[in-house]
């Protein structure tokens, strides 16, 4: 293994690995990935990609409003304009590379419609969307000689002027990045990776609540690497709650019904059976995100409820099929038979909207470290990401980083006299246990105090016990030998604080950030950096 790269990409999602072929036509690449090579949010994503495409029907125009209605006055128009502008020349991309996407019966792109859209534009292959392009970037990734995929590394710490000595504050001016220190979790051996550009393309943090529909790896790393090597982050109060996860206690990561389901027909119901959203949006179920899941969740505590229902019985059943295998099985395995049972579904983690604030090449505020998928924060989502702009976003950053990157690294030095890790330390089976117990105790401070409802009251609540594990961890962390659990936790910690954080400093209701002490009135948008 080589201890140096001109281009070092941290995770394997559709962020990282689109980067990671597009730079490796112009230098070395290393991509670390802390699981499987495809273990990611992405391998997940059913819905598809929302793109511009039936430029009868649709327009940048209608695609640029929906997201900036969604977003709540939150996004960047600038950079909702240019994604929505550039995206469809990337998905096109992405069929090149071989991803294939379903056709209607006149050979035409099958175009989904789900919840905020005002017409169909969503690009999916069945409800494997993730999957299906996951599958056709490693197959791309795989041909190229020049990257190197190191699976099992998981990424600690970013390399700054830190690890050379220097003080580096929240003032510091250019502070810069010079890799990335990284275990290998197989060898536990942790290496000094060098590179002239990082990228962090982590994903989110699902995994900082209790119920989500993210994969064990959506710790939030990457976030928290960048707070704690001083760099920007922001809006992170704004976490995405998707309406409808399979209702099936302590599975996690919880099953998706995708939005696309709603698109497609289905209904939400109480469980007595009635509708309840034209009484909460003219757009009903299709309503945007935030809107439908605090509607659900209002339902369910006015009702006594541990669910609602999503009513699929009217819909033709060959077709559902069709259209969602995997979601047809998973019901099928817990015992629903769609066709005459209605599905029980809860609000889950889903998207965190915020994160590491960049410019519109995907820059973070540390020099020669680039940031973009899920754990970015662009200004495209605002306070509430609009239903499949995720992947399209990740697809349109990806690129303008890779673009904006190799035009800088030949002039970036790799840096000189960086220590290796200090791997003293001890850890007992006891401590792992601690560990295990305190990731718990985190997911529930989230679940219980910071969730689609929140109150000052409840934040203050949250912090105070955040802060207590916070010292607990810190003390483990300084006489321990480091392991990805430990390392997991701390993220997770420092996620929570900087969403607890964040929503304690926004004094209002917007988009998903929905506050008991602030009833919802437009403001003034401003974003919330930390
Ligand atoms: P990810 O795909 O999550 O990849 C992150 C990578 O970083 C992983 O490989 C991970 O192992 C690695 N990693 C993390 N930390 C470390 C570390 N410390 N060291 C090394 N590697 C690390 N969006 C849409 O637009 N349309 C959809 O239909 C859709 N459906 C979804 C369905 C589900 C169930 C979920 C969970 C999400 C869905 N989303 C959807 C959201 C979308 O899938 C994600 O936001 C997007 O895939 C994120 O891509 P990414 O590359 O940023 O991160
Ligand atoms: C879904 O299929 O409902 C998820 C879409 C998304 O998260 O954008």
């Amino acid at each position: 293994m080589k201890d140096s790269y001109d281009f070092l990409v941290i995770g394997s999602g559709i962020a990282g690995l689109t980067y990671a072929l597009k730079v490796s036509e112009y230098g070395s690449v290393c991509v670390v990935t802390k699981g499987s090579e495809d273990e990611s949010n992405t391998k997940y994503a059913q819905g598809g990609v929302a793109a511009v495409w039936d430029f009868s029907e649709d327009s940048y125009h209608k695609h640029v409003a929906d997201t900036l209605d969604a977003g709540d006055g939150l996004c960047k128009r600038r950079v909702v304009e240019l994604v929505v502008k550039e995206g469809p020349e990337r998905v096109r991309e992405v069929i090149a590379w071989g991803a294939r996407f379903d056709r209607n019966a006149s050979g035409e792109y099958d175009l989904g419609r789900e919840g905020g859209h005002s017409v169909p534009r969503v690009l999916h292959h069945k409800d494997q969307t993730g999957y299906e392009i996951e599958r056709t970037l490693l197959h791309q990734i795989a041909q190229r000689r020049n990257i190197d995929l190191l699976t099992h590394h998981f990424a600690i710490d970013l390399l700054t002027q830190h690890h050379l000595g220097a003080t580096v504050t929240r003032r510091t001016k250019n502070i810069t990045c010079y890799g990335a220190y990284v275990l290998n979790t197989r060898t536990q051996r942790i290496h000094t990776l060098r590179a002239r550009i990082t990228l962090v393309a982590t994903g989110g943090a699902g995994q900082v609540y209790r119920n989500t529909t993210n994969p064990l790896i959506a710790t939030g790393d990457g976030i928290a690497m960048v707070y704690r090597a001083k760099g920007r982050v922001e809006n992170m109060e704004f976490y995405q709650f998707h309406p409808t996860a399979l209702y099936q206690p302590g599975q996690n990561p919880a099953f998706l019904i995708s939005e696309a389901v709603r698109g497609f027909g289905a209904v939400l119901r109480t469980r007595d059976g009635k509708e309840f959203m034209h009484r909460y949006d003219r757009r009903k179920s299709l309503a945007p995100r935030d809107i439908v899941a605090r509607a659900i969740d209002n339902e369910m505590k006015r009702r006594g409820d541990d669910y609602v229902f999503l009513d699929c019985r009217h819909l033709n059943v060959h077709q559902f099929k069709k259209h969602f295998p995997t979601i047809y099985k998973k019901c099928k395995d817990a015992g629903i038979n769609i066709a005459h049972d209605m599905i029980p579904v809860v609000p889950a983690a889903h998207y965190l909207c915020g994160g590491i604030k960049t410019d519109i090449y995907g820059q973070t505020s540390i020099r020669n470290l680039y940031a973009c998928g899920e754990c970015a924060s662009t200004g495209l989502h605002g306070a509430n990401r609009l239903a499949s702009n995720s992947l399209l976003e990740a697809l349109v950053f990806a690129h303008r980083a890779f673009r904006h990157s190799v035009q800088r690294f030949p002039d970036v030095p790799l840096q000189e006299g960086i220590p290796d890790w200090n791997a003293e330390g001890t850890l007992n089976a006891e401590e792992l246990v601690l560990i295990t117990f305190t990731r718990q105790e985190v997911q529930n401070i989230m679940s219980n105090y910071v969730g689609i409802v929140r109150s000052n009251l409840r934040l203050k609540r949250a912090l105070e016990r955040l802060e207590l594990i916070y010292r607990e961890t810190e003390a483990l962390y300084q006489r321990t030998v480091v392991t990805v659990e430990l390392c997991e936790l701390r993220n997770l910690i420092n996620v929570a604080y900087l969403i607890i954080r964040s929503s304690m400093l926004r004094k209002e209701s917007r988009g998903l950030n929905y506050n008991l002490d602030y009833p919802f009135k437009k403001k003034v948008a401003r974003p919330t950096i930390l």
